[in-house]
């Protein structure tokens, strides 16, 4: 049996390495318009498109970012959008050698017959948004998904979910953008480090299954996993080390060496905890490149410094490229604190 692969096979390659190069890891800036409605809300603005524009255009003009950025996640609206001053958001991402990448899920809904959980929707029209995404300069996607544990998970959930990931991998595959593959497992929940652990096996298991099944490129995809911890609410905690142990025995059994990179979500630690779980991490040598795309953790100290006030843009790009370059030197397995 032949199967098609993509024409852009080569690129998605190429793509995938250079989002992955050491020392490097992903900006997670697309937020949808209600998400990041939130975020602006927590510093007492509104959810307008200038503020959005100017929240943004603070992110990515941060002088020197692309030194520990690879690579940026955009909602929609800023892959088209402009800079306060009037450059493409695109451009000014290019010109810091930073590559633009497009959520392209269109968020979640309840899945009927399961346990009050969720499917991802967005892969009607795949195809043509990714190939005017790629017009417009986008060169890797974003879809989320997500499992929870205290509802589940379903066998039903886990199965839509990685049915999913995998459809919209090999559609963005086949118009010229690498996938990033994002099955979050949601921290919430009183469940200890051991049931995180046998869920994600469960879930990559079954991503990975489809993804063979769909004739991805496993050389052009980069993965987003949640990292393996205890849930929010479990009133054991775990250090560094135990995470860092219990998420790479996860990946050595079930993510082939093939796969660059795994890019992880920081899905609501703290931004210091986010830094020393990569760091630990990466004290030894892996198979992949193991870095961060988050969003959280990189943007809420900065968020909270500007406040919406033009004179203080430059000490919230600071606290950006802090985070930055803490991640940075995580992602070497170097971050002293
Ligand atoms: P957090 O790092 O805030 O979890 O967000 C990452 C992300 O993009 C979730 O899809």
């Amino acid at each position: 049996l032949t199967v098609r692969a993509s024409s852009y096979a080569d690129e998605l390659v190429k793509t995938a390495k250079t989002v992955a190069s050491p020392g490097r890891g992903i900006l997670a800036m697309d937020e949808s318009n209600a998400t990041c409605g939130k975020r602006l809300a927590s510093i007492g603005l509104e959810n307008t498109e200038a503020n959005r524009q100017a929240y943004r255009t603070l992110l990515i003009s941060a002088p020197g970012l692309g030194q520990y950025v690879s690579g940026a996640i955009l909602f929609e609206e800023t892959l088209y959008q402009s800079t306060t001053d009037g450059k493409k958001m695109v451009d000014v991402l290019i010109e810091q050698g930073i590559v633009p990448g497009i959520k392209v899920d269109k968020g979640l809904v309840p899945l009927a017959g399961s346990n009050d959980e969720s499917w991802c929707q967005g892969l009607d029209g795949l195809a043509s948004r990714s190939a005017a995404y790629y017009q417009q300069g986008a060169r890797f996607a974003k879809w989320r998904t997500v499992v929870s544990i205290p509802n589940g998970p379903s066998a039903l959930a886990v199965k839509e979910a990685a049915w999913g990931l995998a459809r919209y991998a090999a559609i963005t595959q086949d118009n010229g953008l690498v996938p990033i593959v994002e099955p979050e497992i949601m921290l919430d929940g009183e469940h200890g480090i051991d049931r995180t652990f046998e869920v994600a096996q469960q879930v990559w298991a079954e991503v990975f299954f489809n993804l063979a099944e769909n004739n991805v490129l496993f050389e052009g995809i980069l993965l987003k996993p949640s990292m393996v911890t205890p849930g929010a609410e479990c009133k054991e905690r775990a250090t560094p080390e135990q995470v860092a142990d219990y998420t790479l025995k996860l990946l050595h059994r079930r993510i082939p060496p093939a796969v660059p990179g795994i890019m992880f979500l920081s899905g609501g630690q703290s931004e210091v905890e986010a830094t020393l779980n990569l760091n630990a991490m990466n004290q030894s040598p892996n198979p992949w490149h193991v870095s961060f795309s988050y969003a959280r953790a990189l943007q809420n100290t900065c968020l909270k410094t500007w406040g919406g006030r033009p004179e203080n843009v430059k000490a919230a790009q600071d606290a950006l490229l802090l985070r930055a370059k803490s991640n940075s030197l995580a992602q070497l397995g170097k971050y002293t604190g």
